[in-house]
């Protein structure tokens, strides 16, 4: 099939990638030039494991390419899909400009298309976004009926980041919410070798269904920060806990990890933006509301556990390792780091930080703080060493490494360290 992917960020490239992988024909669209030309040169802008590799697959079976010319991209596809951004607005609600504007555009390029195009949203929109935004602007700028002269589909997407490419080549399952059974078959028409359930909905079920399944994730993560918290005032270590838990296959042992508490471009803003939709309604989603408040106490608890341990952290040398949400990734996105940077540096703190590789996009929110070339060197003469990331090298770190330190103080923020090799330390919640 002959695709167009509208919008390069992490979602659009690894879609167009993937259904590339699989045999269509894909263009990728998107604004920036210099970005289009870094696409098309194999050099990913965006750091995701095995994402290059495929591109320059892809690139070399000439399957895909991306463009800035968005109209000559939809007029010889069959389908395009939407996965522009929808960055947090005003009070945590999303911010539909880019997917306004998109739609727009291809409402324009309708009016002179012939042929019957579909029209997927794959970004993450509140539910009725689909309907209310991208459907009524295709029909008013096009002139043309949804449903009889073009179709109209929601396919949400499910990518973690670090692993995007293996959870688009194989997913739990493939949402295709559509507003008639034509436009749906055909979307389910490309998933059709992809060996993962598919479920038919209607458009807005198939939002909810993103946001349901990202804030249940957010809450069996400050559920398990809760939990841990407790235990760890008496003594308790919640990853044995969990784990007992887990064993319930009800349950399963999945996101079950205590620790710094959750970051990322999702969770947070997927939780905020549903609280917001829910209140539009005129209920107050109670639970999620104080999901996401366990989650920003989480994340800076281990301020108020240094100061219990070191007393004033004025002019105290803090070494930080690990500063992206999650292993695996670049992105800081709302990572627990900078609440905990934000905190050590208000209280008077140095800081000295290392990360494999998220310094660069760090010093441009911190330009003053130390930035190491390895986590040796960040430990070295630090009061205290925080771990805030599950990065595999931590896993490695020996008590050696910590042996020059100027005074013995580690917390983990992640469980990573390895008792066998690093004697004495604490975590935030066992
Ligand atoms: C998430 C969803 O998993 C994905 O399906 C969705 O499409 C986008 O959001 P991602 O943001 O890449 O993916 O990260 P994920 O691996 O889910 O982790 C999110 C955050 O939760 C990280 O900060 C991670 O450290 C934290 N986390 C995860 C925990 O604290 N405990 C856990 O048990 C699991």
């Amino acid at each position: 099939m002959n695709i167009s992917i509208i919008g390069t960020g992490y979602v659009g490239l690894t879609t167009g990638v993937g259904f590339a992988v699989k045999g269509n024909e894909v263009s990728c669209v998107d604004i920036d030039e210099k970005k289009v030309e870094r696409i098309n040169l194999g050099d990913s802008p965006i750091y995701e494991p095995l994402l290059d590799d495929y591109l320059k697959r892809v690139l070399d079976q000439r399957r895909f390419k991306a463009t800035t010319d968005l109209k000559s991209a939809v007029m010889n596809s069959e389908v395009s899909f939407i996965s522009v951004g929808t960055p947090s607005g005003e009070g945590g609600k999303i911010d539909l400009k880019f997917i306004d504007q998109v739609s727009k555009q291809i409402g324009d390029i309708l009016k002179i298309k012939d042929l019957y195009h579909i029209i997927v949203v794959k970004s993450t929109v509140i539910p009725e976004t689909t309907e209310k935004v991208v459907l009524k602007n295709l029909e008013e700028r096009s002139g043309k009926k949804a449903g009889d002269d073009f179709g109209v589909c929601m396919n949400p997407e499910f990518l973690r980041e670090g692993v995007a490419m293996e959870d688009f080549l194989n997913p739990d399952r493939v949402v295709i919410g559509s507003i008639d059974k034509k436009s749906g078959d055909v979307i389910e028409r490309l998933y059709e070798n992809f060996k993962a359930p598919i479920l038919r909905t209607n458009l807005k079920t198939a939002e909810m269904i993103k946001y349901a399944s990202n804030s249940l994730l957010a809450t069996k993560i400050s559920f398990t920060n809760e939990v841990g918290n407790i235990c760890k005032k008496i003594g308790i270590d919640v990853n044995e806990v969990m784990k007992g838990v887990g064993l319930d296959h009800r349950i399963s042992d999945k996101f079950l990890n205590a620790g710094c508490g959750y970051g990322g471009s999702c969770f947070p803003k997927d939780v905020e933006a549903l609280i917001g939709k829910g209140r539009d309604t005129g209920y107050e989603p109670k639970l999620l509301q104080e999901v996401h408040d366990t989650n920003m106490r989480q994340k800076v608890i281990i301020v108020k556990q240094l100061e219990e341990k070191l007393g004033d952290l004025k002019g105290k040398t803090i070494s930080i390792l690990g500063l992206a949400f999650k292993p695996d990734s670049d992105d800081i996105r709302e990572a627990s780091s900078i609440e905990i940077i934000k905190k050590l540096t208000e209280k008077g703190a140095n800081i000295k930080t290392y990360d494999p590789k998220a310094m660069g996009h760090m010093r441009n929110v911190f330009p003053d703080i130390e930035y190491s070339k390895s986590a040796k060197e960040a430990i070295k003469d630090s009061d205290a060493c925080l771990i805030l990331t599950h990065w595999k090298e931590f896993k490695d770190l020996r008590e050696e490494d910590f042996k020059e330190m100027s005074n013995r103080l580690i917390i983990e923020g992640r469980r990573i360290l390895d008792r066998e090799r690093v004697f004495g330390f604490d975590g935030v919640c066992w």
